[in-house]
Parts: C-alpha cells; sequence; structure tokens
C-alpha cells in the first residue's frame, strides 16, 4: 500500500525520493509524487501510474531542486488514481504538503467543518483533510499544529509533513501505519519500509504509535504527543540491499521461490539444537505450555493459509484445540476466550491492519499472543507478548513464496515442541519428524528443478477461464494456496475446494476441459482423493496431481502427475507448495502480466 520517503540533508532532495519510492514499488501503487522545497517556495509534481512518468516529468528529479522534500506513491482507497487525487496535498497557500499512508476515518466530517470555514478542496482524498487541519491550527509553530491534528484525526496514518516556514525541517508521525526514520551521514530520512533507505544508511528508528519526529539536515528529535522530547535507540540492519534486488531474474517472485530451501533452513536450523528444538524467544515455561487450553491463529491472506495448516499439525501432535480466524473476522466478532488460551499471529510484514487490530483486541482481553513475524522491528513484532522470527529475509513480490514457507516451518516447531513438551509423542517420533524437517530444505531444492516441465505445461493454460484445487485435510489448506496464487497473480479465476464437499454444488461447474489440481499427498485420504478424481475426470475435467513419489496409482485417475519426494504428512505443504506456486508464476509470466505487482493488490495491506 502507500509508500511514503521523505529526505533532509546536503544532496538533492527530488532523486533521492525518486530512488527511495522505487524501492517501495513493490508495495503496490497506482500514482505517485514529490514535493520539494527550492529555496522559496514548495514545488510539487504528481502523476498517475507507473513511478517512471514520474521520473519523466521531472527529468529524473532535476526539474526540482532542493535539499529537503517529501514522496508518495499512493494506492487508491478515497477517490481514484488521478494526478489530483495524488500525494503530496497542499493546504490554502501551498506552504504545508503532507504525505500520508492509512485511512483518516473521520475524515468526512472534518472535511464538512473546514468546508463550513472557507476551505475549498480539490481532491476526494482523506489526505487532503490533514493538509487543512494543519493550516487551521497552525499558528507559527509546526509540532503544536500537528498535535492539535493528531487529536482531531481518527483512523490510521504515516504522515510525511514539509511546512514552507521552516524548509530545514521535515516531520512525520504515524499511527497504525509503519513509518521508520533513518539517520544517515549526509541527512536524514523518513520511509515506510527500510529497502527505501538502506542505501543510504543502515541505522533506523522505529516510530512508535503517535510519536512525532522533527527531522532536520543533521538532527533527529522525537517527541510524544505531550510534545515532551523522548529518547530512543536506533536499530542496524543487518541485511544487505542485494537482498531486496532482483539479482538476475526477470522476476522477485521467481527469486524469492529459489530462495526458499535457504529460508527455511535460516528459520529452521537455527533453532534445532542438541538434537531438541530450543524456541528461546517463545518465553513460556514448560508449564504453561502443558496449561495451554487453546490456541487461535489470526493472520490474512497466505498467512491465513499456513494457519490452516497449522491446524491440523498442532491438534494432531500436540493435542490442543485450535481455531483458525481471518483477521478481519476474528476482531470483530467477540472470540470466547477460555482460561490459557493462547494467540498466534502470523505476519510476514508486521503491519497488515486487521492482524494488527486483532492482535490488540486478543491483548486488550488479557490473553497471551505471540507474534510469527517476518519483519524485523514492525508493529507486530514490538506489540505482541512474544515474537518468533521467520529468517525469510525480505520479501519484495506481492504474491508470497517464501514468507509463506518460513510460517509453516515456524509452525511446525512450535507444535512438535509443544507436542513433546505434553508428552503427546515420544523421543522416536519426535527424532523421527526432526529428521525430516531437517530434509525439506534439499527437498524444495530438488523440485525447483522440475520448474521447465511445469513452465510448458502452465503454457497450456494461459488462455483458461477458471481452475479448481481440490484437497482433503492438510491438502485442502495447501489448495486454498495454490488457488491464490494462481488467481492473484493470472487473473485466472480459481477456488479451492475441500474435495468431498465439491459435488454439493461447485461440480456443476466442471466441464470438458476444465483443469482440476487435486493435491494427494495425505496418506490416510489417498482412496478417497482417488474417488474425488474419477468423479471429476468422468465429466470432463483435465486432472493434474500432486502426489506423494511411489503413489503411482493415481496416474489411472489422474492426467498430469507431479511427484513430491517423501516426507512426513504433517510437512507435505512444503514440498506441495512448489509447483503450485511455479505453475501460477508461469501462467502469469506466460500471460505477460507483472508477475510482482499484481493489479489492486499491495504487498502490505495497512488499512483495514
Ligand atoms: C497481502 C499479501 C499477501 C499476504 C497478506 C497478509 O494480501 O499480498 O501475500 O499473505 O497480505 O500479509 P502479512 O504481511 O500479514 O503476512
Amino acid at each position: 500500500m502507500c509508500g511514503i520517503v521523505g529526505y533532509i540533508g546536503g544532496q538533492q532532495a527530488a532523486p533521492i525520493l525518486l530512488d527511495g519510492l522505487s524501492k517501495l514499488e513493490y508495495r503496490g501503487y497506482d500514482s505517485a509524487g514529490i514535493a520539494v522545497y527550492n529555496g522559496e517556495k514548495i514545488q510539487m509534481v504528481k502523476s498517475t501510474g507507473k513511478l517512471k512518468a514520474l521520473e519523466e516529468l521531472t527529468q529524473g528529479g532535476a526539474v526540482l531542486p532542493g535539499f529537503s522534500g517529501i514522496g508518495h506513491t499512493r494506492w487508491a482507497t478515497h477517490g481514484s488514481p488521478t494526478d489530483v487525487n495524488a500525494h503530496p496535498h497542499f493546504n490554502k497557500d501551498c506552504s504545508i504538503t503532507v504525505v500520508h499512508n492509512g485511512i483518516i476515518e473521520n475524515y468526512l466530517k472534518l472535511r464538512k467543518k473546514l468546508e463550513g470555514k472557507g476551505y475549498q478542496f480539490v481532491s476526494e482524498t482523506d489526505t487532503e483533510v490533514l493538509a487543512h487541519l494543519l493550516d487551521y491550527y497552525y499558528n507559527g509553530n509546526p509540532l503544536e499544529a500537528i498535535v492539535k491534528v493528531l487529536y482531531r484525526v481518527e483512523g490510521s496514518y504515516a504522515l510525511g509533513i514539509l511546512f514552507k516556514d521552516f524548509p530545514e525541517e521535515i516531520y512525520a508521525v504515524r499511527k497504525d501505519s509503519p513509518l521508520i526514520v533513518g539517520q544517515g551521514k549526509e541527512g536524514n530520512f523518513i520511509a515506510s519500509d527500510v529497502p527505501a533507505i538502506l542505501k543510504y544508511t543502515r541505522d533506523v528508528y522505529f516510530i512508535e504509535n503517535q510519536e512525532i519526529v522533527k527531522l532536520t539536515r543533521d538532527s533527529l528529535n522525537f517527541y510524544n504527543i505531550d510534545e515532551e522530547e523522548v529518547q530512543k535507540e536506533s536499530t542496524r540492519i543487518e541485511w544487505d540491499m542485494s537482498a531486496a534486488e532482483k539479482a538476475g531474474y526477470e522476476f522477485f517472485m521467481l527469486k524469492e521461490i529459489y530462495e526458499q530451501p535457504k529460508a527455511v533452513a535460516d528459520t529452521l536450523y537455527p533453532r534445532l539444537k542438541d538434537d531438541g528444538i530450543v524456541i528461546e524467544e517463545l518465553g513460556m515455561t514448560e508449564e504453561e505450555i502443558r496449561n495451554i487450553g487453546k490456541i487461535y491463529i489470526v493472520a490474512c491472506g497466505s498467512a491465513y493459509h499456513t494457519g490452516v495448516t497449522a491446524k491440523y499439525v498442532f491438534e494432531g501432535l500436540a493435542r490442543i484445540p485450535v481455531e483458525v480466524d481471518l483477521a478481519s473476522e476474528f476482531r470483530y466478532r467477540d472470540p470466547i476466550f477460555q482460561p490459557n488460551t493462547l494467540v498466534i499471529v502470523v505476519s510476514q510484514s508486521g503491519e497488515t491492519a486487521d492482524t494488527l487490530a486483532a492482535l490488540r483486541e486478543a491483548k486488550s482481553r488479557g490473553v497471551r499472543t505471540l507474534g510469527i513475524v517476518n519483519v524485523v522491528g514492525s508493529s507486530i513484532a514490538r506489540e505482541a507478548d512474544n515474537v518468533m522470527y521467520t529468517w525469510a529475509g525480505p520479501e519484495i513480490a506481492v504474491a508470497t513464496t517464501k514468507a509463506y514457507s518460513t510460517q509453516l516451518i515456524a509452525e511446525y516447531l512450535l507444535a512438535i515442541y509443544f507436542a513433546k513438551v505434553r508428552n503427546e509423542i515420544d523421543s522416536r517420533q519426535f527424532e523421527d519428524m526432526l529428521h525430516d524437517l531437517k530434509k525439506l530444505p534439499d527437498q524444495i531444492e530438488f523440485l525447483l528443478g522440475g520448474k521447465e516441465k511445469l513452465q510448458h505445461f502452465a503454457n497450456r493454460y494461459l488462455a483458461t477461464e477458471h481452475v479448481f484445487f481440490i484437497g482433503r485435510g492438510i491438502d485442502y489448506a495447501i489448495s486454498m494456496e495454490g488457488s491464490l496464487k494462481l488467481k492473484e497473480i493470472s487473473y485466472i479465476h480459481s477456488e479451492a475446494y475441500a474435495a468431498g464437499e465439491l459435488k454439493h454444488g461447485t461440480i456443476s461447474l466442471i466441464e470438458e476441459n476444465t483443469l482440476v489440481v487435486a493435491l494427494v499427498t495425505q496418506k490416510d485420504l489417498y482412496k478417497k482423493m482417488l474417488s474425488n478424481i474419477q468423479e471429476v475426470r468422468t465429466r470432463g475435467a483435465f486432472v493434474m496431481a500432486v502426489a506423494t513419489a511411489g503413489n503411482t496409482e493415481v496416474e489411472k485417475s489422474a492426467d498430469y502427475v507431479v511427484y513430491l519426494p517423501e516426507t512426513n504428512p504433517y510437512f507435505a505443504n512444503s514440498l506441495a507448495v512448489i509447483p503450485l506456486q511455479i505453475f501460477g508464476y508461469y501462467v502469469s509470466l506466460g500471460k505477460g502480466l507483472d508477475v510482482d505487482k499484481p493489479r489492486n493488490l499491495a504487498k502490505s495491506v495497512t488499512v483495514e
């Protein structure tokens, strides 16, 4: 979703802003703009479409000279993607300009009030309210005006603000939308995410809710909402820019698919110590683990799909009842928390608005929370009682692959560890599982070797309109992710169905040559799945099966089979998802689509 960059320092601001915004493109956007103080006034250029248009309009930033500025990529919410609705937004005499990520929920009320006082609005956005409201409260003291605005607005925001009267300063503030501050040698930065500024600095500050920052060329001051100065510690970013660059791959998604063996190993191995599982960051005693009465897994999108898999693993191994919830539903459904409930929230970005709100809901009800998070220092990572990091590294493609795979690993580790502590599995089972877990990185590597065949197969389905993914148990959870992967990047309608449920309506959609992808990794459900494959095949479907090596009987029922190396059935998702990711990728590529930035989607969904 919207991306923010700001710079103040010794270099020309506009090229830095454009460069920073290009590193935030992955977040999803449909227009962009920058504003720079040129020594006399604030100049602004905005454009719909890709950043390239803005780069051309500004001649790479040359037409906007100056040493302080703010920039923005907008993912439209209030008002269509037009030049006028693009950020930054000005107050009436162009002396205050604002970029915003988030949603001002009471903007209509505020707009009415301001219109009543003679303010004229040029855009349909909620953000413009902020520019006029700042103007309304501004009395020569930027900090004071910002604080007054904060007391009036409801909703979520990360803001970058430039006052013409104070060209040597940039202000920033956030609530429930991500924002970091970077401290460089020759200037300071604000950004929605680390890649935007990593080229210039590794020292970043994570801003807390309603903390205000004043940046000058060589100083940073942080204030709370009472305008009192607060002291903050910076964090050193350890990962490299190369991790956030394409490294010769045509798309980030393929690069990230290929990074999975390493990401899985990096998440797994540090937690395997002395023939056991050690999850130091869990912060729970064995007694507390034995006492867990119920687990909620709460997440959005693909992270939710890992939760659906994890439910089978936790219940099957640790015998703890699990409910899996979409965060957007959980937060409003008033869940009944029993004593000794653990809420696990799963999130790559650690900033997904609904997941964050669900976490806060659980915390406010006194329930213990654990975050499984990829982005270090993100809101969920900071607010959960404990955080278990997935070590996938930066994920840029909107469609998640390596973060998904590492989330699964974190959940397996927890489930096995809980099972061991609760004496639900014996030492032999425990050792066998660790043995199988350790093999996963190599097995994923092996599956990546099958990409040409899958590309060939994918090319046959570029014009198809509907695809169905079916499975039972964990295979149903895998189907959900396979279906999402295909539809989000190829724009082909697809659905995941519990295989046994298909005949209660949906099977009427199967016709000659409809592609049905059948997941057949679960031994206990193998025979049942073969019957379900027959059901769709006799109605004309073309069936691609994903099955475990050795189960050749499936070839009698399916038209095309992808075999997976053998593993514990609980871990099958980690292998089965690989060909499904590759299939989705190549359908999207074959259709000539922008694989990394599918239309209408955002990587980090910071509005509810
Ligand atoms: C977006 C992304 C998905 C992701 C979901 C949840 O929709 O495109 O790939 O699964 O958000 O994001 P999170 O960062 O919380 O895992």
